[in-house]
Protein backbone atom coordinates (compact mmCIF):
# COMPACT_ATOMS: atom_id res chain seq x y z
CA UNK A 1 0.00 0.00 0.00
CA UNK A 2 1.74 3.39 -1.25
CA UNK A 3 1.40 6.40 1.22
CA UNK A 4 1.96 9.97 0.51
CA UNK A 5 2.26 12.95 2.32
CA UNK A 6 0.93 16.27 2.14
CA UNK A 7 1.00 19.25 4.16
CA UNK A 8 -1.98 22.02 4.07
CA UNK A 9 -3.15 24.82 6.36
CA UNK A 10 -7.21 24.09 6.35
CA UNK A 11 -8.20 20.89 5.01
CA UNK A 12 -12.36 20.32 4.61
CA UNK A 13 -13.43 16.94 4.31
CA UNK A 14 -16.38 16.72 2.37
CA UNK A 15 -17.62 19.13 -0.40
CA UNK A 16 -21.42 19.55 -0.09
CA UNK A 17 -23.28 22.89 0.11
CA UNK A 18 -21.08 23.56 4.13
CA UNK A 19 -17.96 22.17 2.64
CA UNK A 20 -17.22 24.65 -0.73
CA UNK A 21 -18.81 27.76 1.52
CA UNK A 22 -16.47 27.01 3.73
CA UNK A 23 -13.79 26.75 1.06
CA UNK A 24 -14.67 30.32 -0.41
CA UNK A 25 -13.71 31.82 3.00
CA UNK A 26 -9.99 30.25 3.10
CA UNK A 27 -9.58 29.39 -0.80
CA UNK A 28 -6.53 32.37 -1.62
CA UNK A 29 -5.95 33.09 2.27
CA UNK A 30 -4.56 29.77 3.39
CA UNK A 31 -3.11 26.57 1.70
CA UNK A 32 -6.69 24.64 0.93
CA UNK A 33 -7.13 21.26 0.10
CA UNK A 34 -11.04 20.00 -0.01
CA UNK A 35 -11.46 15.77 0.25
CA UNK A 36 -14.37 14.46 -0.88
CA UNK A 37 -15.39 10.66 -1.42
CA UNK A 38 -17.66 11.79 -4.23
CA UNK A 39 -16.92 14.47 -6.87
CA UNK A 40 -18.58 17.80 -5.58
CA UNK A 41 -21.24 18.21 -7.37
CA UNK A 42 -22.64 14.49 -6.36
CA UNK A 43 -22.86 15.88 -2.70
CA UNK A 44 -26.27 15.07 -1.22
CA UNK A 45 -26.96 19.40 -0.84
CA UNK A 46 -28.07 18.73 -4.68
CA UNK A 47 -30.86 17.07 -3.82
CA UNK A 48 -32.44 19.09 -1.60
CA UNK A 49 -35.14 20.34 -3.33
CA UNK A 50 -37.32 23.34 -2.08
CA UNK A 51 -35.74 26.06 -0.68
CA UNK A 52 -33.70 28.14 1.77
CA UNK A 53 -35.84 30.46 3.67
CA UNK A 54 -34.64 34.31 4.88
CA UNK A 55 -36.64 36.67 5.88
CA UNK A 56 -36.53 38.76 2.91
CA UNK A 57 -39.84 40.27 2.79
CA UNK A 58 -39.94 40.11 -0.98
CA UNK A 59 -43.66 39.05 -1.17
CA UNK A 60 -45.02 39.46 2.16
CA UNK A 61 -44.22 41.10 5.54
CA UNK A 62 -41.84 39.36 7.24
CA UNK A 63 -38.80 39.88 9.64
CA UNK A 64 -36.16 37.75 11.16
CA UNK A 65 -37.23 37.91 14.34
CA UNK A 66 -40.26 35.82 13.37
CA UNK A 67 -38.31 33.56 11.92
CA UNK A 68 -36.24 32.81 15.18
CA UNK A 69 -39.49 32.83 16.71
CA UNK A 70 -40.49 29.95 14.35
CA UNK A 71 -37.48 28.32 14.60
CA UNK A 72 -37.69 27.88 18.15
CA UNK A 73 -40.93 26.49 18.50
CA UNK A 74 -40.66 24.34 15.28
CA UNK A 75 -37.13 22.65 17.61
CA UNK A 76 -39.75 22.17 20.40
CA UNK A 77 -37.73 24.72 22.67
CA UNK A 78 -34.48 22.12 22.15
CA UNK A 79 -32.88 24.36 19.77
CA UNK A 80 -30.55 27.34 21.74
CA UNK A 81 -31.77 30.60 20.52
CA UNK A 82 -28.73 32.65 20.72
CA UNK A 83 -27.36 30.16 17.81
CA UNK A 84 -30.68 30.61 16.00
CA UNK A 85 -30.68 34.03 16.08
CA UNK A 86 -27.33 34.22 14.53
CA UNK A 87 -28.69 31.66 11.80
CA UNK A 88 -32.28 34.20 11.05
CA UNK A 89 -30.43 37.24 11.18
CA UNK A 90 -27.65 36.12 8.59
CA UNK A 91 -29.95 34.44 6.34
CA UNK A 92 -30.59 37.75 4.46
CA UNK A 93 -27.15 38.09 3.84
CA UNK A 94 -26.52 34.61 2.94
CA UNK A 95 -29.09 34.66 -0.02
CA UNK A 96 -27.79 37.68 -1.20
CA UNK A 97 -24.58 36.01 -1.26
CA UNK A 98 -25.65 33.36 -3.38
CA UNK A 99 -27.25 35.45 -5.64
CA UNK A 100 -24.11 37.66 -6.14
CA UNK A 101 -22.58 34.49 -6.65
CA UNK A 102 -24.51 33.69 -9.37
CA UNK A 103 -27.20 31.47 -8.39
CA UNK A 104 -30.39 31.73 -10.17
CA UNK A 105 -33.07 32.22 -7.74
CA UNK A 106 -37.14 31.69 -8.96
CA UNK A 107 -38.27 35.02 -9.60
CA UNK A 108 -41.61 37.19 -8.98
CA UNK A 109 -43.15 38.61 -11.84
CA UNK A 110 -41.18 42.10 -10.35
CA UNK A 111 -37.87 39.98 -11.17
CA UNK A 112 -37.45 39.58 -7.03
CA UNK A 113 -36.09 36.40 -5.60
CA UNK A 114 -39.74 34.96 -4.87
CA UNK A 115 -40.49 33.32 -2.12
CA UNK A 116 -42.66 30.26 -1.10
CA UNK A 117 -44.61 28.78 2.23
CA UNK A 118 -42.62 25.56 3.99
CA UNK A 119 -43.70 24.03 6.98
CA UNK A 120 -44.01 25.62 10.46
CA UNK A 121 -42.94 29.25 8.73
CA UNK A 122 -45.73 31.59 9.98
CA UNK A 123 -45.99 35.64 10.15
CA UNK A 124 -46.34 37.81 13.19
CA UNK A 125 -45.79 33.83 15.46
CA UNK A 126 -47.70 31.40 14.42
CA UNK A 127 -51.31 33.82 13.29
CA UNK A 128 -50.73 32.34 9.24
CA UNK A 129 -48.09 30.84 7.17
CA UNK A 130 -45.46 33.21 5.38
CA UNK A 131 -43.83 32.93 1.66
CA UNK A 132 -40.20 32.97 3.47
CA UNK A 133 -38.58 30.12 1.16
CA UNK A 134 -35.97 31.18 -1.64
CA UNK A 135 -36.38 28.89 -4.02
CA UNK A 136 -34.99 27.89 -7.46
CA UNK A 137 -38.24 25.65 -8.47
CA UNK A 138 -37.74 22.16 -6.39
CA UNK A 139 -34.00 21.68 -7.59
CA UNK A 140 -32.33 24.61 -4.89
CA UNK A 141 -29.78 22.43 -3.24
CA UNK A 142 -28.61 21.55 -6.67
CA UNK A 143 -28.14 25.27 -7.79
CA UNK A 144 -26.62 25.94 -4.30
CA UNK A 145 -24.17 23.12 -5.05
CA UNK A 146 -23.19 24.29 -8.74
CA UNK A 147 -22.92 28.19 -7.74
CA UNK A 148 -20.68 27.08 -4.79
CA UNK A 149 -18.36 24.85 -6.46
CA UNK A 150 -18.09 27.04 -9.44
CA UNK A 151 -16.81 29.76 -7.15
CA UNK A 152 -14.54 26.89 -5.79
CA UNK A 153 -13.20 26.85 -8.89
CA UNK A 154 -13.01 29.95 -9.77
CA UNK A 155 -10.49 30.74 -6.28
CA UNK A 156 -8.20 27.78 -7.42
CA UNK A 157 -9.29 25.32 -4.11
CA UNK A 158 -7.57 22.18 -4.56
CA UNK A 159 -9.78 19.26 -4.73
CA UNK A 160 -9.14 15.66 -4.00
CA UNK A 161 -11.91 13.70 -5.59
CA UNK A 162 -12.64 10.44 -4.33
CA UNK A 163 -10.51 10.12 -1.01
CA UNK A 164 -12.21 9.36 1.86
CA UNK A 165 -11.25 9.92 5.16
CA UNK A 166 -10.76 6.71 7.60
CA UNK A 167 -8.97 8.31 10.74
CA UNK A 168 -8.14 11.90 12.36
CA UNK A 169 -4.97 12.54 13.89
CA UNK A 170 -4.30 15.17 16.85
CA UNK A 171 -1.07 16.36 18.13
CA UNK A 172 -0.71 16.91 22.06
CA UNK A 173 -2.56 15.14 25.00
CA UNK A 174 -5.31 15.66 27.46
CA UNK A 175 -5.80 19.64 27.17
CA UNK A 176 -3.21 20.24 25.10
CA UNK A 177 -4.85 18.04 22.14
CA UNK A 178 -5.04 19.84 18.92
CA UNK A 179 -5.94 18.94 15.56
CA UNK A 180 -2.93 17.87 13.08
CA UNK A 181 -4.77 16.19 10.29
CA UNK A 182 -6.38 13.63 8.75
CA UNK A 183 -5.27 9.94 6.90
CA UNK A 184 -7.53 9.56 3.52
CA UNK A 185 -8.28 6.69 1.63
CA UNK A 186 -7.75 7.02 -2.36
CA UNK A 187 -10.56 4.99 -3.98
CA UNK A 188 -9.00 5.05 -7.58
CA UNK A 189 -5.54 3.28 -6.07
CA UNK A 190 -6.12 2.00 -2.89
CA UNK A 191 -3.40 4.46 -1.63
CA UNK A 192 -3.77 6.12 1.56
CA UNK A 193 -3.23 9.99 2.19
CA UNK A 194 -1.99 11.67 5.20
CA UNK A 195 -2.95 15.21 5.42
CA UNK A 196 -1.29 17.37 7.52
CA UNK A 197 -2.96 20.25 8.52
CA UNK A 198 -3.21 22.97 11.24
CA UNK A 199 -7.29 23.27 10.94
CA UNK A 200 -9.56 20.10 9.55
CA UNK A 201 -12.85 21.26 9.19
CA UNK A 202 -15.58 18.80 8.85
CA UNK A 203 -18.58 18.73 6.63
CA UNK A 204 -20.08 15.42 5.77
CA UNK A 205 -23.39 15.18 5.86
CA UNK A 206 -26.00 12.89 7.88
CA UNK A 207 -26.18 9.22 8.55
CA UNK A 208 -29.66 8.47 7.04
CA UNK A 209 -28.39 5.36 5.45
CA UNK A 210 -29.01 3.70 9.05
CA UNK A 211 -32.85 3.50 8.05
CA UNK A 212 -33.89 1.20 5.44
CA UNK A 213 -36.90 4.14 3.93
CA UNK A 214 -34.70 7.21 3.58
CA UNK A 215 -34.25 10.09 1.23
CA UNK A 216 -30.40 9.80 1.53
CA UNK A 217 -28.57 8.58 -1.17
CA UNK A 218 -26.55 5.89 -0.38
CA UNK A 219 -23.55 8.02 0.16
CA UNK A 220 -25.28 9.16 3.96
CA UNK A 221 -23.45 6.83 6.25
CA UNK A 222 -21.82 9.60 8.53
CA UNK A 223 -18.16 9.15 8.06
CA UNK A 224 -17.14 12.01 9.42
CA UNK A 225 -19.02 12.16 13.11
CA UNK A 226 -18.54 8.10 12.55
CA UNK A 227 -14.52 8.89 12.26
CA UNK A 228 -14.64 11.26 15.17
CA UNK A 229 -16.82 9.30 17.84
CA UNK A 230 -14.32 7.01 17.72
CA UNK A 231 -11.30 9.02 18.68
CA UNK A 232 -13.14 10.49 21.25
CA UNK A 233 -15.54 13.54 20.16
CA UNK A 234 -19.07 12.92 21.66
CA UNK A 235 -21.89 13.22 19.43
CA UNK A 236 -24.54 15.88 20.76
CA UNK A 237 -28.34 14.63 20.64
CA UNK A 238 -28.08 12.04 18.05
CA UNK A 239 -31.86 10.65 19.55
CA UNK A 240 -32.91 13.14 17.06
CA UNK A 241 -33.66 11.95 13.75
CA UNK A 242 -36.22 13.44 11.47
CA UNK A 243 -38.87 12.18 9.45
CA UNK A 244 -39.59 14.04 6.46
CA UNK A 245 -43.67 13.35 5.67
CA UNK A 246 -43.18 13.00 1.79
CA UNK A 247 -41.17 10.28 0.36
CA UNK A 248 -42.47 8.04 -2.49
CA UNK A 249 -44.12 5.41 -1.03
CA UNK A 250 -42.07 2.12 -0.70
CA UNK A 251 -38.80 3.90 -1.82
CA UNK A 252 -38.16 7.14 0.33
CA UNK A 253 -37.10 9.60 -2.39
CA UNK A 254 -37.86 13.42 -1.12
CA UNK A 255 -41.37 15.09 -2.76
CA UNK A 256 -40.51 18.69 -1.18
CA UNK A 257 -42.67 19.86 1.19
CA UNK A 258 -42.21 22.92 -1.22
CA UNK A 259 -45.58 20.83 -3.32
CA UNK A 260 -47.58 21.20 0.30
CA UNK A 261 -45.98 25.15 -0.35
CA UNK A 262 -47.25 25.57 -3.59
CA UNK A 263 -50.99 24.29 -2.30
CA UNK A 264 -50.66 20.47 -2.29
CA UNK A 265 -52.55 18.78 -0.01
CA UNK A 266 -52.16 15.69 2.37
CA UNK A 267 -54.71 12.76 2.10
CA UNK A 268 -55.93 9.57 3.89
CA UNK A 269 -57.21 6.39 2.46
CA UNK A 270 -60.85 7.66 2.61
CA UNK A 271 -59.67 11.41 1.11
CA UNK A 272 -60.17 13.10 4.15
CA UNK A 273 -57.56 16.12 4.58
CA UNK A 274 -56.64 14.92 7.81
CA UNK A 275 -53.85 17.20 8.94
CA UNK A 276 -56.67 19.77 8.91
CA UNK A 277 -57.92 18.37 12.85
CA UNK A 278 -54.23 18.22 13.81
CA UNK A 279 -53.18 22.08 13.29
CA UNK A 280 -56.22 23.87 12.70
CA UNK A 281 -54.02 26.80 11.41
CA UNK A 282 -51.41 25.92 8.90
CA UNK A 283 -53.10 22.42 8.51
CA UNK A 284 -50.61 20.98 5.48
CA UNK A 285 -47.55 23.42 6.60
CA UNK A 286 -47.25 22.24 9.98
CA UNK A 287 -43.92 21.30 10.99
CA UNK A 288 -42.66 17.85 9.61
CA UNK A 289 -42.65 15.93 13.59
CA UNK A 290 -46.47 16.63 13.73
CA UNK A 291 -47.19 15.67 10.06
CA UNK A 292 -44.98 12.86 10.20
CA UNK A 293 -46.76 11.54 13.04
CA UNK A 294 -50.14 12.31 12.03
CA UNK A 295 -49.67 10.19 8.73
CA UNK A 296 -48.44 7.65 11.04
CA UNK A 297 -51.43 8.20 13.10
CA UNK A 298 -54.16 7.92 10.20
CA UNK A 299 -52.13 4.37 9.15
CA UNK A 300 -52.48 2.95 12.47
CA UNK A 301 -56.59 3.86 13.02
CA UNK A 302 -56.45 1.87 9.45
CA UNK A 303 -57.07 5.11 7.39
CA UNK A 304 -53.95 4.73 5.52
CA UNK A 305 -54.69 3.95 1.65
CA UNK A 306 -53.30 1.04 -0.76
CA UNK A 307 -53.91 -3.02 -0.37
CA UNK A 308 -52.34 -2.95 3.13
CA UNK A 309 -53.77 0.91 4.18
CA UNK A 310 -49.86 1.55 4.61
CA UNK A 311 -49.68 4.80 3.16
CA UNK A 312 -51.26 8.09 2.21
CA UNK A 313 -51.61 10.43 -0.63
CA UNK A 314 -49.87 14.28 -1.36
CA UNK A 315 -52.54 15.39 -3.89
CA UNK A 316 -51.68 18.17 -6.52
CA UNK A 317 -54.52 17.26 -8.57
CA UNK A 318 -56.27 20.32 -8.26
CA UNK A 319 -53.07 22.71 -9.08
CA UNK A 320 -52.87 24.66 -12.07
CA UNK A 321 -50.62 22.26 -14.54
CA UNK A 322 -48.66 24.94 -15.61
CA UNK A 323 -47.69 25.74 -11.60
CA UNK A 324 -46.97 22.33 -11.40
CA UNK A 325 -44.31 22.62 -14.72
CA UNK A 326 -42.82 25.69 -13.62
CA UNK A 327 -42.57 24.62 -9.81
CA UNK A 328 -42.12 21.60 -9.03
CA UNK A 329 -41.18 20.03 -12.75
CA UNK A 330 -37.71 17.61 -10.96
CA UNK A 331 -40.51 15.76 -7.99
CA UNK A 332 -43.42 15.54 -10.58
CA UNK A 333 -40.82 13.69 -13.07
CA UNK A 334 -39.59 11.60 -10.12
CA UNK A 335 -43.09 9.91 -9.23
CA UNK A 336 -43.80 9.02 -13.07
CA UNK A 337 -40.32 7.71 -13.51
CA UNK A 338 -40.54 5.40 -10.30
CA UNK A 339 -44.54 5.17 -9.62
CA UNK A 340 -45.59 5.15 -13.43
CA UNK A 341 -48.31 7.71 -12.03
CA UNK A 342 -49.24 10.87 -13.64
CA UNK A 343 -49.29 13.77 -10.47
CA UNK A 344 -51.65 16.71 -12.43
CA UNK A 345 -54.11 13.33 -12.91
CA UNK A 346 -53.81 11.35 -9.64
CA UNK A 347 -52.34 11.64 -5.96
CA UNK A 348 -49.19 10.31 -5.22
CA UNK A 349 -49.02 7.24 -2.79
CA UNK A 350 -46.28 8.36 0.04
CA UNK A 351 -44.87 7.88 3.65
CA UNK A 352 -42.57 9.60 6.28
CA UNK A 353 -38.86 8.78 5.15
CA UNK A 354 -35.49 8.96 7.01
CA UNK A 355 -34.41 12.81 6.46
CA UNK A 356 -32.05 14.48 8.66
CA UNK A 357 -30.09 14.51 11.74
CA UNK A 358 -30.68 17.36 13.89
CA UNK A 359 -28.24 16.23 16.15
CA UNK A 360 -24.13 15.29 15.82
CA UNK A 361 -20.65 16.95 15.86
CA UNK A 362 -21.52 19.34 18.95
CA UNK A 363 -20.10 23.22 18.10
CA UNK A 364 -19.96 26.43 19.01
CA UNK A 365 -21.59 29.28 16.53
CA UNK A 366 -17.91 29.56 15.00
CA UNK A 367 -17.58 26.17 14.11
CA UNK A 368 -15.46 25.08 16.67
CA UNK A 369 -15.94 21.52 17.92
CA UNK A 370 -16.96 21.20 21.47
CA UNK A 371 -15.44 17.75 23.71
CA UNK A 372 -17.65 17.74 26.43
CA UNK A 373 -20.79 19.53 28.18
CA UNK A 374 -19.07 22.02 29.39
CA UNK A 375 -18.11 23.88 25.88
CA UNK A 376 -14.79 22.72 25.59
CA UNK A 377 -13.02 23.88 22.21
CA UNK A 378 -11.00 21.10 20.86
CA UNK A 379 -8.54 23.80 18.80
CA UNK A 380 -8.31 23.32 15.60
CA UNK A 381 -11.09 21.12 14.88
CA UNK A 382 -14.27 22.47 12.98
CA UNK A 383 -17.16 21.21 11.84
CA UNK A 384 -20.82 22.57 9.68
CA UNK A 385 -23.50 21.29 8.20
CA UNK A 386 -25.63 18.29 8.65
CA UNK A 387 -22.87 16.15 10.42
CA UNK A 388 -22.89 19.28 13.11
CA UNK A 389 -24.88 20.22 16.25
CA UNK A 390 -24.90 24.00 16.81
CA UNK A 391 -27.71 23.56 17.75
CA UNK A 392 -30.10 25.44 15.94
CA UNK A 393 -32.40 22.41 15.09
CA UNK A 394 -32.98 21.63 18.85
CA UNK A 395 -35.75 18.80 18.09
CA UNK A 396 -36.99 19.30 14.65
CA UNK A 397 -35.82 21.54 12.16
CA UNK A 398 -37.86 23.14 9.83
CA UNK A 399 -37.82 23.04 6.21
CA UNK A 400 -35.28 25.04 4.27
CA UNK A 401 -33.42 25.64 7.42
CA UNK A 402 -30.68 22.88 6.80
CA UNK A 403 -29.78 25.13 3.28
CA UNK A 404 -29.66 27.89 5.65
CA UNK A 405 -27.84 26.44 8.07
CA UNK A 406 -24.93 24.84 5.42
CA UNK A 407 -24.58 28.32 3.69
CA UNK A 408 -23.89 30.21 7.53
CA UNK A 409 -22.36 27.85 9.63
CA UNK A 410 -20.03 26.35 6.80
CA UNK A 411 -18.67 30.51 6.18
CA UNK A 412 -18.42 31.26 10.22
CA UNK A 413 -16.51 27.86 10.54
CA UNK A 414 -14.16 28.86 7.22
CA UNK A 415 -14.32 31.91 8.69
CA UNK A 416 -12.61 30.88 12.05
CA UNK A 417 -10.60 28.22 11.08
CA UNK A 418 -8.69 31.16 8.52
CA UNK A 419 -7.71 33.46 11.36
CA UNK A 420 -6.73 30.13 13.83
CA UNK A 421 -4.25 28.65 11.46
CA UNK A 422 -3.09 32.53 11.57
CA UNK A 423 -1.65 32.15 14.98
CA UNK A 424 -0.28 28.49 15.57
CA UNK A 425 2.58 26.26 14.15
CA UNK A 426 2.44 23.82 10.88
CA UNK A 427 1.48 20.25 12.77
CA UNK A 428 4.56 17.62 12.86
CA UNK A 429 3.24 14.56 11.89
CA UNK A 430 5.58 11.20 12.11
CA UNK A 431 6.23 9.05 9.21
CA UNK A 432 3.81 6.25 10.12
CA UNK A 433 0.62 8.29 10.97
CA UNK A 434 -1.70 6.25 8.56
CA UNK A 435 -0.18 2.75 10.33
CA UNK A 436 -4.36 2.43 12.40
CA UNK A 437 -5.78 3.00 9.08
CA UNK A 438 -3.40 0.47 7.35
CA UNK A 439 -4.12 -2.42 9.80
CA UNK A 440 -7.56 -2.31 9.77
CA UNK A 441 -7.57 -2.45 5.82
CA UNK A 442 -5.67 -5.32 6.21
CA UNK A 443 -7.06 -7.18 8.71
CA UNK A 444 -10.81 -6.48 7.06
CA UNK A 445 -8.81 -8.02 3.69
CA UNK A 446 -7.24 -11.17 5.84
CA UNK A 447 -10.48 -11.55 8.20
CA UNK A 448 -11.66 -15.19 7.59
CA UNK A 449 -14.86 -14.63 9.46
CA UNK A 450 -17.90 -15.32 7.15
CA UNK A 451 -20.09 -12.00 7.87
CA UNK A 452 -21.43 -9.82 4.96
CA UNK A 453 -21.63 -5.85 4.99
CA UNK A 454 -24.84 -5.88 2.91
CA UNK A 455 -26.54 -8.19 5.20
CA UNK A 456 -25.50 -6.39 8.57
CA UNK A 457 -26.36 -3.33 7.06
CA UNK A 458 -29.95 -4.56 5.68
CA UNK A 459 -30.60 -5.52 9.41
CA UNK A 460 -29.19 -2.82 11.06
CA UNK A 461 -32.01 -0.81 8.78
CA UNK A 462 -34.89 -2.89 9.69
CA UNK A 463 -34.29 -2.59 13.41
CA UNK A 464 -33.65 1.06 13.21
CA UNK A 465 -37.00 1.69 10.87
CA UNK A 466 -39.20 -0.69 12.92
CA UNK A 467 -37.80 0.23 16.51
CA UNK A 468 -36.36 3.77 16.64
CA UNK A 469 -37.94 5.67 13.84
CA UNK A 470 -41.16 8.29 14.15
CA UNK A 471 -42.58 6.53 17.08
CA UNK A 472 -40.41 4.87 19.68
CA UNK A 473 -41.42 3.02 23.34
CA UNK A 474 -38.91 1.71 25.65
CA UNK A 475 -39.46 -1.63 24.50
CA UNK A 476 -39.07 -1.13 21.12
CA UNK A 477 -35.42 0.76 21.88
CA UNK A 478 -34.20 -2.03 24.07
CA UNK A 479 -35.41 -4.23 21.20
CA UNK A 480 -33.25 -2.44 19.05
CA UNK A 481 -30.24 -1.68 21.59
CA UNK A 482 -29.77 -5.33 21.24
CA UNK A 483 -30.40 -6.24 17.90
CA UNK A 484 -27.72 -3.13 17.26
CA UNK A 485 -25.04 -4.52 19.90
CA UNK A 486 -25.44 -8.08 18.04
CA UNK A 487 -24.75 -6.71 14.91
CA UNK A 488 -21.37 -5.09 16.41
CA UNK A 489 -19.91 -8.41 17.49
CA UNK A 490 -21.01 -10.29 14.04
CA UNK A 491 -19.21 -6.88 12.43
CA UNK A 492 -15.89 -7.47 13.95
CA UNK A 493 -15.95 -10.78 11.79
CA UNK A 494 -16.68 -8.83 8.69
CA UNK A 495 -14.69 -10.40 5.62
CA UNK A 496 -14.04 -8.16 2.90
CA UNK A 497 -14.43 -10.43 -0.79
CA UNK A 498 -12.51 -7.67 -3.14
CA UNK A 499 -8.73 -7.92 -2.21
CA UNK A 500 -8.13 -5.39 -4.62
CA UNK A 501 -7.17 -1.99 -4.68
CA UNK A 502 -8.86 -0.09 -7.59
CA UNK A 503 -12.20 0.84 -6.21
CA UNK A 504 -13.24 -1.39 -3.37
CA UNK A 505 -15.97 -0.45 -2.76
CA UNK A 506 -15.87 -4.05 -0.19
CA UNK A 507 -13.30 -2.00 1.75
CA UNK A 508 -14.84 1.36 1.69
CA UNK A 509 -19.19 0.30 2.82
CA UNK A 510 -17.13 -1.91 5.64
CA UNK A 511 -15.48 1.20 7.19
CA UNK A 512 -18.85 2.84 6.27
CA UNK A 513 -20.88 0.40 8.41
CA UNK A 514 -18.67 0.76 11.20
CA UNK A 515 -19.75 4.46 11.37
CA UNK A 516 -23.73 3.81 10.88
CA UNK A 517 -23.72 1.00 13.77
CA UNK A 518 -21.76 3.67 16.19
CA UNK A 519 -24.44 6.34 15.17
CA UNK A 520 -27.52 4.33 15.32
CA UNK A 521 -26.13 2.83 19.09
CA UNK A 522 -25.73 6.43 20.44
CA UNK A 523 -29.44 7.36 18.65
CA UNK A 524 -30.73 4.24 20.28
CA UNK A 525 -29.40 4.57 23.60
CA UNK A 526 -30.26 9.04 24.23
CA UNK A 527 -33.51 7.92 22.53
CA UNK A 528 -34.06 5.20 25.20
CA UNK A 529 -32.62 7.66 28.46
CA UNK A 530 -34.72 10.67 27.72
CA UNK A 531 -38.11 9.61 28.83
CA UNK A 532 -40.51 12.11 27.20
CA UNK A 533 -41.40 13.42 23.80
CA UNK A 534 -40.50 16.48 22.04
CA UNK A 535 -40.14 17.13 18.65
CA UNK A 536 -39.09 14.31 16.22
CA UNK A 537 -38.27 11.73 19.21
CA UNK A 538 -42.17 10.49 20.24
CA UNK A 539 -42.12 7.96 22.57
CA UNK A 540 -45.62 6.55 23.14
CA UNK A 541 -44.66 5.47 26.59
CA UNK A 542 -44.19 9.10 28.01
CA UNK A 543 -46.00 10.92 25.57
CA UNK A 544 -45.63 14.66 26.85
CA UNK A 545 -42.46 17.19 26.60
CA UNK A 546 -41.11 17.29 30.03
CA UNK A 547 -39.28 21.00 30.37
CA UNK A 548 -38.43 19.70 34.23
CA UNK A 549 -36.00 17.19 33.33
CA UNK A 550 -35.19 17.30 29.92
CA UNK A 551 -34.71 20.76 28.91
CA UNK A 552 -30.87 19.35 27.79
CA UNK A 553 -28.97 18.34 25.46
CA UNK A 554 -27.44 14.48 25.18
CA UNK A 555 -23.76 14.74 25.01
CA UNK A 556 -22.75 10.53 24.00
CA UNK A 557 -19.50 9.45 24.68
CA UNK A 558 -18.20 6.27 22.68
CA UNK A 559 -15.89 4.28 25.75
CA UNK A 560 -12.77 2.05 23.73
CA UNK A 561 -14.87 -1.14 25.19
CA UNK A 562 -17.93 -0.12 22.56
CA UNK A 563 -20.19 1.22 25.15
CA UNK A 564 -22.19 4.43 24.98
CA UNK A 565 -22.01 7.23 28.07
CA UNK A 566 -23.84 10.29 28.57
CA UNK A 567 -23.70 13.33 29.79
CA UNK A 568 -25.85 16.63 29.57
CA UNK A 569 -25.46 20.21 28.67
CA UNK A 570 -28.49 22.73 29.38
CA UNK A 571 -30.12 24.31 26.19
CA UNK A 572 -29.79 28.08 26.01
CA UNK A 573 -32.56 29.78 26.10
CA UNK A 574 -33.23 33.36 25.13
CA UNK A 575 -36.49 35.78 24.80
CA UNK A 576 -38.92 33.21 24.13
CA UNK A 577 -39.94 31.14 27.00
CA UNK A 578 -41.15 27.34 26.30
CA UNK A 579 -44.44 26.50 25.89
CA UNK A 580 -47.17 24.82 24.52
CA UNK A 581 -47.13 23.67 20.88
CA UNK A 582 -49.83 24.35 18.52
CA UNK A 583 -50.63 25.20 14.90
O1 LIG B 1 -38.99 19.31 1.41
C1 LIG B 1 -37.90 19.74 1.05
O2 LIG B 1 -37.75 20.36 0.01
C2 LIG B 1 -36.78 19.55 1.94
C3 LIG B 1 -36.22 20.61 2.47
C4 LIG B 1 -35.42 20.50 3.69
O3 LIG B 1 -35.16 19.40 4.16
O4 LIG B 1 -35.08 21.56 4.24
Amino acid sequence: MNVHYHSYDAVIVGAGGAGLRAAIETAGKCRTAVLTKLYPTRSHTGAAQGGMCAALANVEEDSWEWHAFDTVKGSDYLGDQPAIDVMCKEAIDAVIDLEHFGLAFSRTPEGRIDQRRFGGHTRNHGEAPVRRSCYAADRTGHMILQTLYQQCVARDVNFFNEFQVFDVLYSGEGSDRRMAGVVAYELATGDLHVFASKGVLFATGGFGKMFRISSNAHTLTGDGPGVLFRSGIPMEDLEFYQFHPTGIYGLGILLTEGARGEGGILRNGLGERFMERVAPTVKDLAPRDMVSRAIHAEIKAGRGAGPDKDYVYLDLTHLPPEQIDAKLPDITGFVRTYLGIEPKKEPIPIQPTAHYAMGGIPTNIDGEVLVDANNTVLPGLYAAGECACVSVHGANRLGTNSLLDIVVFGRRGGKAMLEYIQDVPHPDIPRGAEGPVRERIESMKAGSGGEKVAEIRTELQATMTADASVVRTDESLQRARDVIAGLKERYKEVKIDDKGVVFNYDLTEAMELGHLLDLAQGLVVGAQARTESRGAHWRDDHPTRDDVNWMKHTFAHLGEDGTITLDFKPVVLGKYEPMERKY
